[in-house]
């Protein structure tokens, strides 16, 4: 953030100090590029926040990370039903797991929170909560690839799921 505010203020000064003819072409190019610099720093930032409400969908189907950051992850139930009616979670499966079978699997796993116990299918998980709760998990980015996460709540992947993908 430091860096994009440096050059915008570059920006501004070399829109001063070019004040002619020439000037104008050069203060769009550099500006166009500070808002580059900006965009990647947010799609590949290691914290993430993840919303889901009431409506039983997450704000997010797609994150990306880079191969062994350190990721952190924020989910936040943003609406008002408890976790026992509408209980999220974020579920980061190992590669090659097929979404499908792990739901059906969780659906069984009430007593730890839709999580089967001992379970080698799983990359990283936040617990399971309820509106106006969050939780946070900290983990590293695992080999590059593309991933699949879901809320195991039962019936919730139907919508609640998305990609992950490590570049
Ligand atoms: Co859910």
């Amino acid at each position: 953030m430091k860096k994009a505010i440096l050059l915008l203020t570059a920006v501004a000064f070399m829109a001063v100090s070019c004040n002619n003819n020439s000037g104008n072409s050069t203060e769009t190019q550099t500006e166009s590029s500070a808002a580059e610099a900006a965009a990647e720093e947010e799609t590949t930032g290691n914290e993430i926040t993840l919303n889901a409400g009431d409506d039983m969908k997450y704000d997010l189907n797609e994150i990306r990370v880079k191969e062994g950051e350190q990721i952190s992850i924020t989910l936040r139930h943003t609406g008002k039903l408890t976790k026992d009616a509408m209980g999220h979670n974020f579920v980061l499966l190992a590669s090659g797991v097929s979404l499908a079978d792990f739901a059906a699997k969780a659906i069984q796993a009430k007593a730890t929170d839709y999580i089967p116990e001992g379970t080698n299918e799983v990359i990283a998980h936040t617990k399971l909560i309820g509106g106006g709760e969050s939780d946070t998990i900290e983990f590293t980015a695992p080999a590059k690839g593309t991933y699949e996460f879901l809320c195991s709540f039962p019936g919730h992947s139907a919508l609640m799921k998305g990609t992950f993908i490590v570049e």
